[in-house]
């Protein structure tokens, strides 16, 4: 795509092509961070029929709560949920306050595979992280709490304003990314194209989490033209 309105546009066309031509309930799960901003912008001006879509986050912060503003909850919930027509028990998100973290994660993958996901958006971390599946995850892996690694750390601390960033979160695990039928994965920007050389050209390895979705036979790529810029 020439720029990050394309890719926004481009990647909107393709979560309402899923919605519109599907006779049953879409099941999808959606990231936060800055790239899909622009989606979910575009997605609120395009009027699509959510009542019968069911959504699930991809991860989550230990230890805030879903009304805090730092939280993934809250940024989904600003940036896209108030603005559809969804209904409120077809959202689905990780307690990351939960007492027993443990349960939380099990219960939601139990959920997940009960409902299989139709369509996952992703992103990209700087160090190849999809969801919060940091370098050297088991390509196994299930929701669980997982430690955030330093690179992660120091980039999202920067969305902290006013506490400091938890060292942990709870995430959708690759094995479940996996067996979502399409995929979708997003970037731009110039400080992505190291890392999609890397997952495009490199080996798959856990080294770089998101090499194994090479692997899936649904899966879409939308890059803009400065993330593109090494391959
Ligand atoms: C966070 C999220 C990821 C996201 C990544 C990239 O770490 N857990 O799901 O893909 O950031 O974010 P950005 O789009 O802001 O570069």
């Amino acid at each position: 795509m020439k720029n990050y309105a394309q890719l926004s546009k481009e990647a909107a066309r393709i979560l309402a092509d899923q919605i519109n031509n599907k006779k049953h309930s879409s099941v999808l799960c959606l990231p936060t961070g800055s790239t899909p901003l622009g989606m979910y912008n575009e997605i609120k001006n395009m009027k699509i029929d959510f009542s019968r879509v069911t959504i699930f986050i991809l991860d989550e912060y230990v230890g805030l709560d879903i009304k805090d503003k730092e939280s993934y909850h809250y940024y989904l919930y600003h940036n896209l949920l108030k603005r559809i027509n969804i209904c409120k028990e077809k959202i689905y998100v990780i307690n990351g306050k939960a007492r027993n973290l443990k349960k939380e994660c099990d219960a939601y993958e139990r959920k997940i595979q009960k409902m299989g996901l139709d369509l996952i958006f992703l992103g990209i971390g700087l160090n190849g992280h999809i969801g919060f599946n940091e370098p050297g995850t088991s390509f196994s892996s299930r929701t669980r709490v997982v430690k955030l690694s330093d690179s992660t750390l120091k980039r999202n601390s920067k969305n902290f304003r006013k506490k400091k960033i938890p060292l942990r979160a709870v995430t959708v695990g690759i094995k479940t990314i996996m067996q979502a039928k399409r995929i979708v994965l997003l970037a731009s920007g110039k400080d992505k194209a190291d890392i999609i050389s890397k997952f495009v050209n490199g080996e798959i390895s856990r080294k770089i989490p998101a090499s194994i979705l090479r692997k899936h036979k649904h899966i879409l790529v939308i890059l803009d033209e400065d993330a593109a810029s090494y391959l």
